[in-house]
């Protein structure tokens, strides 16, 4: 399918790239594609970033057909543009399709279409250090029908943005309060599908996180509530003594890609990573007994985000003295190099755009 391209006639300022934050600023073009039951995925283009236009019927706005992926796209010190692992996200995209009963995509050829879009907006990829430009692909569902099945018309797009941290603490240690109330997900839910509905389902307990003093709250799993499962943009993981321990991925969690770079590049140090059931008295326990080292949350957005403090039913942890510890440091110096280009990339993990 040729992708066809629209330009932009008023091509907008840059932001500052000191004061990026997260999500604020978007590029000036986006990728769009159409489905239509019988024909399949159609009419790739390229058209300046703006408003769309829906029927107040569609069915996205009603039942929440609607998933996502998150990656970015990094300038190297030799001002080269490259992807960290776009073919994980595809697949990704296509597992969340399967879950909530949207058509799959070609993933060659959406990393293709992502590719020539990020070279339409190559000038909107920063340089500023720790910034990089963050890719957005989402499907929505365009029927405009009100009875509960799966659409018959799709649309996936793609837009981008410059980006800083996600969160304002950088690379410093965040606060996170441990859920007991609400939950996120259920095995059989959605909770492994990159879906809409699981950020919806987060608000709450993240706001009353908020109004605490927390950064982001730990979800524990949806029957027992004893188990961790993820922290609110990311995976976690837990050093006890010479174990680093991580959720399992059971069903109800994300499959994480930054999780899985960085289970991959613990193992090849030699570093014992256990994929499993971790309870949060177990965590409170190695804790008591000094061998809760560290903690650190993996995610695209978030990249490394060490846990400084948590907070289970108002017993609190100082982790690490409430400071980076030494294994959540390599890891990130380790995992941005390889990003960026800084240090080599044994697992070819990195492409050019
Ligand atoms: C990402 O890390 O890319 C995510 O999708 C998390 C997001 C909700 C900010």
């Amino acid at each position: 399918m040729e992708i066809k391209v629209e330009m932009t006639r008023n091509p907008k300022a840059k932001p500052d790239p000191d004061k990026l934050g997260f999500g604020n600023y978007f590029s000036d073009h986006m990728f769009i594609m159409d489905y239509t039951e019988g024909k399949g995925w159609h009419d790739p283009r390229i058209v300046p970033y703006g408003p769309i236009s829906y029927e107040p019927s569609i069915m996205v706005f009603h039942y929440g057909q609607s998933i996502f992926e998150g990656l970015k796209a990094y300038r190297t010190d030799k001002g080269e543009v490259v992807l960290f692992r776009p073919d994980e996200n595809m697949k990704r995209l296509n597992a969340s399709c399967d879950r909530l009963c949207i058509p799959r995509i070609d993933e060659d050829f959406a990393i293709k279409a992502l590719k020539q879009l990020i070279n339409v907006d190559i000038d909107w990829v920063p340089s500023q250090e720790g910034t990089s430009l963050y890719i957005r692909p989402f499907i929505i569902a365009t029927d405009p029908y009100l009875g509960v099945r799966p659409s018959y018309t799709y649309q996936f797009i793609i837009i981008t943005g410059p980006v800083g941290a996600y969160y304002k603490e950088g690379i410093n240690p965040v606060k996170i309060y441990v859920e007991t109330n609400y939950v996120r997900a259920v095995i059989g839910g959605l909770g492994q599908a990159k879906a809409s509905a699981n950020y919806a389902a987060s608000l709450k307990a993240q706001e009353v996180a908020k109004k605490k003093g927390y950064t982001q709250v730990l979800w524990l799993d949806g029957i027992e509530k004893k188990y961790v499962e993820e922290v609110g943009t990311m995976n976690v993981f837990f050093v006890i003594g010479d174990e680093v321990v991580t959720p399992a991925l059971n069903g109800s969690i994300l499959p994480g890609i930054t999780r899985k770079s960085c289970i991959e590049l613990l193992r090849h140090w030699g570093v014992k990573v256990s994929e499993r059931r971790i309870s949060m008295e177990e965590i409170y326990d190695a804790n008591e007994k000094g061998q809760l080292r560290e903690a650190f949350g993996t995610g695209t957005a978030a990249v490394i985000s060490p846990i400084g403090e948590l907070n289970w039913n108002d017993k609190k942890i100082v982790l690490n003295d409430g400071k980076i510890g030494e294994l959540s440091q390599k890891l990130y110096d380790n995992l941005t190099g390889i990003q960026y280009t800084k240090v080599p990339d044994p697992f070819n993990w990195v492409t050019k755009v």
